[in-house]
């Protein structure tokens, strides 16, 4: 069998470590994976003035996967997001998140099992801010009917695939009572489709005090760009942290792979980046290549050394490097 040709983007930050340790990983299960890297972020500014070139963008499209490391985005001035540029050239429109608390992962809520999926495309993410006078800024929230439709049905299509019980749609249709009235609406029009899978609405602000209290009153999370952009980190910190939650930028015929979590800046180049973010980002990716089996093995290795608890990065209170809990994980596949 000839090896699967996958995009790797190193990223910024602690983004070449953890991308480094999932390519590692993945080595190990025997699936054969012929890696091309594209450098987009930091590296790709030096190099070619631009932090994300139209080649880079390319490589993506033909090759139709790739796996993605944390790219930087300057506070303030300086370029535009590279993370939310790449999702709308290639329209990467679902922002898939699962999460899943991991026994013996410090800190974790006991049998979370949420699914965030994030419209990816717009809201106020199409970063139009304007100045209409000195001291005056109104930023653009755009919600289109076409791209709440996509992501409802993605979003009803992955719980009925999934075996998934409902569907709640986030918003704030309160006060932003067109924009999210028009997410909302779609969603409707979309859930009257599956009579079987139970549809609800929650106002932002309480999912997140929902989520707090008690994770399991919610499953699959429909939610606009913002709020499913918030919702994730929160949904991390329920599980252990961002070094834990992987994401799934898809398209049509593209998927991007990575973390939910940032470049990590203060904890680059030390080696002690919680890599399993972007090791179950990995499982996701050889579960779209058609390789369900080995994203398993994957998830499976994870599990068995959190349940075992002897090596855990510093974010989970531990002393481990990254290396080190590659090399667990590594010897954990073998155990199966
Ligand atoms: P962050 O997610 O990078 O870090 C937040 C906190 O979590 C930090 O204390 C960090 O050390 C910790 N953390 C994150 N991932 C970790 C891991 N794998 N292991 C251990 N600890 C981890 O968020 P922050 O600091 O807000 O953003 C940093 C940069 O990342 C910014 O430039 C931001 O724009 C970018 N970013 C990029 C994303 C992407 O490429 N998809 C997503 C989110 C942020
Ligand atoms: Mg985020």
């Amino acid at each position: 069998m000839g090896a699967y040709n996958v995009v790797l983007i190193p990223g910024d930050g602690i983004g070449p470590e953890v991308t480094q340790a999932a390519c590692r990983v993945i080595a190990a299960t025997g699936v054969p994976v012929d890696w091309e890297v594209v450098e987009v972020g930091t590296k790709a500014l030096e190099a070619h003035g631009d932090p994300l070139p139209p080649e880079a963008v390319e490589r993506i499209r033909e090759c139709g996967v790739a796996l993605k490391g944390p790219v930087t985005t300057p506070v303030g001035a300086g370029f535009p997001s590279v993370n939310v540029a790449l999702r709308k050239r290639l329209d990467l429109y679902v922002n898939l998140r699962p999460v899943r608390s991991i026994p013996g992962v410090p800190g974790s809520r006991d049998s979370v099992d949420l699914v965030i999926i994030r419209e990816n495309t717009e809201g106020l993410y199409v970063e139009i801010e304007r100045e209409p006078r000195a001291g005056v800024v109104e930023a653009v929230r755009r919600i289109t009917a076409g791209a709440s439709l996509r992501i409802a049905r993605f979003a009803f299509m992955y719980a009925a695939h999934n075996g998934r019980r409902s569907v709640t749609a986030v918003h704030k249709a309160n006060i932003l009572k067109k924009s999210d009235g028009l997410f909302l609406d779609c969603a409707r029009r979309v859930a009257a489709e599956y009579p079987t899978i139970a549809y609800r609405e929650r106002i932002v602000d309480a999912a997140c005090l929902d989520l707090v209290l008690d994770p399991h009153r919610h499953d699959v999370l429909l939610c606009p760009n913002l709020y499913g952009d918030i919702i994730s980190d929160l949904a991390a910190g329920l599980v252990g942290g961002l070094g834990l939650v992987p994401a799934a930028n898809l398209g049509d015929g593209v998927a991007v792979f990575e973390a939910v979590h940032g470049s990590a800046p203060d904890i680059a180049g030390k080696g002690v980046a919680n890599p399993t973010a972007l090791i179950l980002a990995g499982a996701m990716l050889l579960a779209h290549l058609g390789e369900a089996e080995a994203g398993r093995a994957i998830e499976a290795a994870v599990i068995r050394v959190y349940r075992k608890g002897k090596v855990l990065t510093p974010d989970l209170g531990g002393t481990s490097t990254t290396e080190g809990f590659v090399e667990a994980v590594i010897a954990a596949l073998g155990w199966a």
